[in-house]
């Protein structure tokens, strides 16, 4: 049997030493420590600010809990399964180093209040550390696009040739959905930093806390107006888990364009040594490793955001156990995210070598110019669709000859329709089918030079 607990002295006989081990947190919530070393610095000034107890026990208090900081600092305090979990760690050493007064800490608070507090001040830092990684991913896109200008790629549909690509403007894309990620999660960041401090177990407390002030010493924006919502919500962890989900679902994507790109089909891409990895048998495999990884990842993250969906489905008002459920999954989320926006910043920094020859060649092997021959006619007085019906007709034609747009003579563009010229040549020359398209937001060299700009500025917003 272990020590006898820390709750009250209605219990007559220690935990079973496997439920206790069931029971425990303190394996996963010393993630928290530090958070809840700051959460009761900020509870016991306000204790001695609103006179519950004196300001000399008061100031004991915060000493002795910085203390406690100290010694975890420099790893002579572990706390072990005994603690339950790092809120009793906490004030268990803290009541060691203090004497007596470290009983008082725990006036006017629960755990339940306590937990909430400790969670959102971790989520807080951890948002603004995964909007600067995103800050660092969006810059390197933009450094790779400004090169990239006139760098023509395919781009895709159903993952057919459509119609060619700046490569600035489609890395740019990926800019855009990192821009939404870096402001969805300010927005997310605005209901995690409520406080629930002061909360109680539910109900509130009967002495004359002061919450406001507690909540001004954290920075929190707000208080929660309800103390039974404010000790069970846990919508800002399902908004910062959808939010991180989000941005894996970015970064699969791009992982998985690497990954074809790669490939011995595509080509578009090299692997550098420094971010790709062998094979034990085949010694001419390089294996796109970090972006097989990113997408790989991505499963346990939304599985956090579905888990933690269910967990509070059902969950009656207000503090249950099942929400103890909630730290691994944010802890592991957030642990994923970092890791993930960190690989992909610096394989893209410097793992990957865009291969401009093949890409030039990529460009001019294929029909992806049709549409601007429709496009031609359709300028020159011919109903859209009519010229698309004619257009069909010529590469259906064309396959037939084994030839491509660019092939056919004069006298045969001449033949499909009398007002082909000279200048189709020109008109379908891949530089010129994505120079054409100059219409706000695509891929036209002026567009993207501009959103190259635009981008820059977005930048520079902290
Ligand atoms: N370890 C608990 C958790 O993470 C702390 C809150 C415990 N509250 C309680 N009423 N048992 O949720």
């Amino acid at each position: 049997m272990t020590e006898k607990q820390t709750w009250s002295q209605r219990f007559e006989s220690a935990l079973h030493p496997a439920i206790a081990r069931f029971n425990a947190s303190i394996s996963f919530d010393i993630e928290l420590i530090e958070y809840d070393i700051t959460g009761s610095q900020a509870h016991a000034k306000m204790l001695a600010h609103t006179g519950i107890i004196s300001h000399a026990e008061g100031e004991a208090l915060f000493s002795g809990l910085e203390q406690v900081r100290q010694e975890y600092r420099q790893g002579q305090f572990q706390p072990g399964i005994d603690a339950e979990d790092v809120h009793f760690a906490v004030e268990k050493r803290l009541t060691e180093i203090v004497g007596d007064v470290g009983k008082k800490l725990h006036t006017a608070r629960s755990r339940n209040d306590q937990v909430g507090t400790d969670t959102r001040l971790y989520l807080r830092d951890q948002i603004h550390q995964i909007r600067q990684l995103l800050r660092d991913f969006q810059t390197v896109l933009v450094d790779i696009a400004e090169k990239n200008v006139e760098t023509l790629i395919p781009g895709y549909t159903h993952l057919q040739r459509a119609q060619p690509l700046s490569l600035a403007h489609h890395l740019l894309a990926y800019f855009q959905m990192a821009q939404r990620d870096w402001e969805r999660l300010a927005d997310v960041y605005s209901r995690v930093n409520i406080s629930p401090l002061g909360c109680g177990a539910l109900a509130g407390t009967t002495f004359p806390i002061d919450r406001h002030y507690t909540a001004k010493l954290l920075d929190f924006d707000h208080v929660y107006a309800n103390s039974l919502d404010g000790v069970s919500d846990r919508d800002f962890a399902i908004e910062f888990l959808c939010a991180a989900s989000i941005i894996m679902v970015h970064l699969s994507r791009l992982s998985e364009e690497v990954i074809l790109w790669a490939s011995e089909e595509f080509r578009f891409v090299t692997l550098k040594d420094s971010c790709a990895t062998g094979s034990s048998i085949m010694p001419q495999k390089k294996n796109p490793d970090v972006p097989e990884l990113v997408r790989g990842k991505t499963g346990r993250v939304f599985g956090h955001l579905q888990a933690m969906l269910v967990i509070m489905k059902g969950l009656p008002l207000a503090y249950n156990k099942d929400l103890q459920e909630d730290k691994e999954g944010i802890f592991d989320s957030v642990n994923t995210v970092k890791a993930c926006l960190e690989a992909m910043t610096i394989l893209l920094q410097e793992g990957l070598e865009f291969r401009h020859q093949r890409l030039a060649t990529a460009v001019t092997e294929d029909f992806a110019n049709a549409t601007d021959v429709a496009d031609y006619l359709a300028a020159r007085g011919v109903p859209f669709r009519e010229a698309y019906n004619i257009v069909g007709k010529v590469v259906k034609t064309s396959i037939a000859a084994g030839k491509l747009l660019k092939d056919l003579q004069l006298e045969e563009w001449q033949q499909i329709h009398p007002a082909f010229a000279a200048d189709i040549y020109e008109a379908i020359s891949p530089r010129q089918v994505v120079a054409a398209r100059n219409s706000y937001g695509g891929t036209g060299f002026v567009q993207v030079r501009q959103a190259i700009i635009n981008a820059r500025t977005q930048l520079g917003v902290s």
